[in-house]
Order: C-alpha cells, then sequence, then structure tokens
C-alpha cells in the first residue's frame, strides 16, 4: 500500500534507511557483528574467480559490488550483463563461481544464463528480494534483500539492498581469508541509513535541481569516476526510463574521446564528486564540460566540497558512499518526471519484471 504517498516510487525511496536497518539486523550475528551462511562463504573462497550476471539496476550493483568484493576480500570478480553472456560467454576461469543478482528473481535473461551454467555445474549464489522465486530454486544458495515488495517499476530500494548484501558478503569473505578489515561494517551501515534518512528529508533541493536542470532540457549527462561512475549509470538509467530525458552516465576521462562533443550550452552535466583519489581529476573533467558551454550540478561529499557545488552530502565511509550518492540521484528522477507529467510508477513500455528474453 502507498498509504499517503502519491507514488510508489517516491515510497520506495523513503524506505531504503528503513531496508538498511533491516539488512543489519537480519545478517546479524551472536556477537553484533555482520555475517554470511558458512556454506556459502565456503563456495567463496573455494573458487578463483566470482561471476556476478545481471541486467538493468542489478547489473549496476554487481559493478560495486565487484568493487568491494575486489578491495575487501580480494577475490577477482567479473560482472557481465545477463543477455550478452548468454550469446558471448567469457572464457571462464578453473573454479568459477556464479553470483546471479536480481530484484524480482524471476528476470528471463539471468535465469537463461542459470540455466546454462547449471548443465555446466558450477555453483550459484542468487542475490534476491523474492524467496521462492525462480532463480532462488533454481540456484544453490540464497541471500536474501529483505526489501519488502519493490511495486515501482523504476527500481530503488533494491539497489540499494542488494549493495548492502554484496558489502557484508565481502566483508564476510574477507575476514574469512584473515583480511580484517579496519573498520566496524555494522557501524558504518548505521551510519549510511542515517545519512539516507538526511537525503530522504532533502526533498526540496533535489525538486529545485529537477526544475533548475530538468525541466525544458532533451538530454544530460552524469559524469564520475570510480565508485561515482557506477553510480552514474544508475543516475542515468532511473532519469531516462522515468522522464524519458536522453540520459547517460560517463566516467570522467572518458568524456574527452567523443562524448564531449555533444556539450552545447546549457546541457545539464550532472558530476557525483564523492572520491578522494580522484576528486580533482572529476573537477577538472567538470571545467571542462563548462568551459564548453555545460550547465554544471556538482554533488559532493562532505569533505571533498568545492566552491559552487550544488549539494553536499554528509560524509559516509569512503567504500559505501554509492548507498548514499544514489539517493539524490533517485529523487532528481522522480521529480523530473514529475515536472514533465509522466507516470513516475508505470513509465512506458516497461515491464517490473521482464520474463522474456
Ligand atoms: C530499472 C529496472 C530494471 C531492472 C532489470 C532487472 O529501474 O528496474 O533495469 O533492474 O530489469 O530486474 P531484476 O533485478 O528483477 O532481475
Amino acid at each position: 500500500e502507498k498509504g499517503t504517498y502519491p507514488h510508489y516510487m517516491l515510497k520506495e525511496i523513503d524506505e531504503q534507511p528503513f531496508v538498511t536497518r533491516r539488512i543489519i539486523q537480519k545478517y546479524q550475528d551472536e556477537h553484533g557483528g555482520l555475517t554470511i551462511d558458512q556454506a556459502i562463504i565456503n563456495e567463496v573462497l573455494n573458487a578463483d574467480r566470482l561471476y556476478i550476471v545481471a541486467c538493468g539496476t542489478s547489473y549496476h550493483a554487481g559493478l560495486v559490488g565487484k568493487q568491494l568484493i575486489e578491495s575487501w576480500a580480494k577475490i577477482p570478480v567479473e560482472v557481465h550483463i545477463a543477455s550478452e553472456f548468454s550469446y558471448n560467454m567469457p572464457l571462464l576461469s578453473e573454479k568459477p563461481l556464479f553470483l546471479f543478482i536480481s530484484q524480482s528473481g524471476e528476470t528471463a535473461d539471468s535465469r537463461a544464463v542459470l540455466v546454462q551454467t547449471n548443465k555446466l555445474g558450477h555453483k550459484a549464489i542468487t542475490i534476491t528480494n523474492v524467496p521462492g522465486s525462480t532463480l532462488s530454486r533454481e540456484a544453490d544458495y540464497t541471500l536474501l534483500l529483505h526489501a519488502g515488495p519493490e511495486i515501482a517499476v523504476a527500481s530503488t530500494k533494491a539497489y540499494t539492498a542488494q549493495i548492502a548484501v554484496l558489502a557484508i558478503l565481502a566483508a564476510t569473505a574477507a575476514k574469512a581469508k584473515g583480511l580484517e578489515l579496519d573498520f566496524d561494517l555494522t557501524k558504518e551501515l548505521a551510519i549510511v541509513a542515517n545519512v539516507m534518512e538526511m537525503l530522504c528529508d532533502a526533498k526540496e533541493e533535489m525538486e529545485n535541481i529537477a526544475r533548475d536542470y530538468l525541466t525544458l532540457t532533451r538530454n544530460c549527462f552524469f559524469i564520475g569516476r570510480a565508485v561515482d561512475y557506477y553510480v552514474c549509470l544508475e543516475g542515468a538509467l532511473k532519469l531516462k526510463e522515468i522522464s524519458y530525458i536522453q540520459a547517460e552516465g560517463f566516467a570522467g576521462g572518458e568524456l574527452k574521446h567523443g562524448t564531449i562533443a555533444l556539450i552545447e550550452d546549457g546541457t545539464p552535466v550532472i558530476a557525483l564528486a564523492t572520491q578522494e583519489h580522484v576528486n580533482l581529476s572529476i573537477r577538472g573533467n567538470v571545467k571542462e564540460v563548462v568551459a564548453r558551454g555545460a550547465n554544471p550540478c556538482v554533488i559532493s561529499m562532505r569533505g571533498l566540497e568545492g566552491d559552487g557545488d550544488r549539494f553536499v552530502i554528509p560524509a559516509v565511509h569512503p567504500d559505501l558512499t554509492s548507498l548514499v550518492s544514489v539517493v539524490p540521484l533517485q529523487l532528481i528522477a522522480y521529480y523530473a518526471a514529475l515536472h514533465r507529467g509522466c507516470d513516475v510508477d508505470k513509465p512506458r513500455n516497461l515491464a517490473k519484471s521482464v520474463t522474456v528474453e
């Protein structure tokens, strides 16, 4: 039920702090730490490479998950779009382990890959919001998102839930390998939940950004580097699917290799700046597009902010910024769609779960 909310999407965006806290509870061990089933961790430790397979928003969460698993647990990870993997299977490592990420657990493209990998005799884990779904039943193991039903076609709370569960998986695998993290994930995720709440309270600012930058435009670019690039892909997908504005996410450094030709007077460019090691370079990219007439909207992290930034996100652990930086982008997409008179919860041409290949 959407209660007093005008749209499911807005309700589901607002549920993210609550979902993050529920995930902390559901994955808590007896010592207050976070943990994943030992059988699953054994499979992860046994593998020489993880293959994440997913579509759309779940694929974008997989990109963030790759970074967490590689940097914390030091296990190589590849991320693949399911529909490509099916017809263009990469050369697999000797001991692959498959990780299917699917909110609905019913996506036909992802299932087609699971059917193939099951045939090849490889083990698979499904990360899904729906217990008993096809992908959950057909994989060896399931990790649940505990996000509650997601009704709006545009996925929001499932994305952050997927990243939170992948973070817990990465941290548990790291610990099992004797690679202790130098921070307390439970505490850092609790901070994330609090910051999400503050961002959900910043609706007016996000509505103003949507109005100032996106009311009349035909297109919009999102730029970022490192994990911010992955979040930009997701921000662009949210905007295009519900507002029908042509939106693209780009790695900041890649713009000059072609796409910068599209920047005209007034083209909106939304830039994320949450990562210290690329802060100077992404700000350099903003200057490059501004020199070509772009209308920049920089969203940065507290501690890294610069003059003229449009919005500053309260600080969270640098490896967990995707969980919070996506919230302003979800809200901006929501308000852009609303102002343009689009059907937010049921965008044209899209279905909530895509059960055809
Ligand atoms: C975007 C969106 C889609 C889904 C994709 C995968 O907002 O909802 O891109 O993420 O169709 O769906 P699941 O995760 O159910 O496999």
